[in-house]
């Protein structure tokens, strides 16, 4: 583990503005028959006073989060399928018309997005450090490579394979901490007016919606444009182009080229202009926010009092990493929410980490409803509501807790 004051990017002096306290591994799902001790970190943000990137103080080494049994499986929502079939397309159309054209995505995980560039029959490789998931995209014949993407991994597949019109990412760059060897290895494998695209959680929705339980080990940064385009440019490349993306509750969809390769799109300098209106990075703003987390924390913790009191029965929906944030941090555990249920079959049977509240299979939700179910997926509401729709028509009711506790 890696503790550090100083900004992991430009070496400049953070000011921590939120500390969960002990927190597990988000995605450690734990064996109800015991087995190794659940390993447990500090969890604090902080925001660099100089290139203002907002960061984890401390580094969970990579191997303890990214395991051969990582359970989170990419392809468990329709809505993300339609997104990447989408991305995939979209790319095919653009940077890859040539027939020899070369994708490379990192974080590739089961395949979702890779899928629709194989069945294209476009030359691609995923780099995909999760066995498990990695396994699971090559039983698609998709081309994977079982590593972590740094300087070294990009140097190889550069020779192997020559250079990339495209380096894709999706919700993983935030959650590497050694970004200058990922920007040595972009450099190593991209053609001279290639992409480097990548989407992750946006800063400015997680303010605007209190969404505090993305804040987790695996996710290390939380970018903004600006934060964004002051790291390209720190490691020689440039910010080109921004697209806000409405999936996982608020993304930003990043193009980054060589600097100089490609004239910067209008919506960068639009998305600068919205962040300094918005005050985003602000310690005034970042205090209302730290504020913001206590109130919902407050207040959805007096909801799920209030049903135990009543004698109501309450269940959660969607095992998330990010609900091991929000229970830990709100004190929630199976005596207030009695079962998470949860569709993917790797997290059923076990409690969720920490907070050690079994987790069940949606089928069981369906065979019994509960009075109430907290919608710890909220970034999936539509897609599970609409699944889920005979939970309310049954007298069910959901709690949400984004951007305010309420009863729906
Ligand atoms: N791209 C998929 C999506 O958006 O649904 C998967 C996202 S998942 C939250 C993050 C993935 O990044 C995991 O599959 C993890 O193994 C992978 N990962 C973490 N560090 C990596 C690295 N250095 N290189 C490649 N993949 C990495
Ligand atoms: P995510 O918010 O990190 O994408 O995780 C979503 C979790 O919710 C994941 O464990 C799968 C689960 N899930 C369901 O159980 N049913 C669903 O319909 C969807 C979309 C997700
Ligand atoms: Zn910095």
């Amino acid at each position: 583990m890696s503790a550090t004051s100083q900004c992991r990017i430009c070496g400049g002096a953070v000011h921590e503005f939120f500390d969960f306290g002990r927190q597990p591994l988000a995605d450690a799902f734990v064996d109800p028959a015991g087995g190794a001790e659940e390993f447990f970190h500090r969890l604090a943000v902080a925001q660099c006073e100089s290139c203002t990137m907002v960061q984890l103080l401390e580094d969970v080494p990579r191997e303890r989060m990214f395991r051969t049994d990582y359970p989170y499986h990419s392809s468990g929502s329709t809505v993300m399928q339609q997104h990447f079939r989408a991305t995939a397309r979209h790319f095919l159309d653009t940077e890859l018309l040539d027939p020899d054209a070369f994708v490379v995505e990192f974080g590739s995980n089961d395949g979702i997005m890779l899928d629709t560039v194989h069945r294209a029959g476009r030359r691609h490789l995923g780099v995909e450090p999760c066995k498990g998931v990695a396994e699971a995209a090559a039983a698609k014949g998709i081309r994977v490579r079982n590593a972590f993407f740094e300087e070294s991994t990009a140097a190889e597949i550069a020779a192997a394979d020559g250079p990339a019109q495209v380096i894709y990412a999706a919700n993983t760059f935030s959650h590497i901490s050694y970004v200058d060897s990922v920007f040595r290895g972009v450099d190593a494998l991209l053609a001279p007016n290639g992409v480097f695209v990548f989407e992750d959680p946006y800063m400015a929705d997680i303010v605007e919606q209190t969404s505090f339980d993305q804040i987790y080990d695996e996710h290390f940064y939380f970018f903004t444009v600006r934060s964004v385009q002051a790291m390209a440019a720190h490691y020689g490349f440039e910010l080109v182009d921004v697209e806000h993306l409405a999936v996982h509750g608020g993304e930003i969809r990043y193009t980054v080229a060589r600097r100089g390769a490609r004239t910067p799109g209008p919506a960068v300098g639009l998305f600068l202009e919205r962040e300094k209106a918005a005050r985003i990075t602000e310690r005034d703003t970042l205090a209302r926010f730290a504020a913001a987390v206590d109130r919902v924390r407050d207040d959805l913790r007096a909801v799920l009092e209030r049903c135990k009191a009543e004698g109501a029965t309450v269940a959660a929906y969607g095992a998330t990493a990010k609900s091991a944030t929000l229970t830990n941090y709100c004190g929630i555990g199976p005596e207030l929410v009695s079962y998470v249920a949860d569709s993917t079959p790797a997290k059923q049977g076990r409690l969720s980490p920490g907070s050690h509240i079994p987790v069940r299979s949606p089928e069981d939700f369906r065979a019994d409803y509960p009075d109430y179910a907290v919608l710890f997926a909220w970034n999936h509401a539509e897609e599970i509501m609409a699944k889920e729709e005979g939970f309310r028509r049954a007298g069910g009711r959901w709690i949400v807790y984004v951007p305010e506790v309420k009863v729906v």
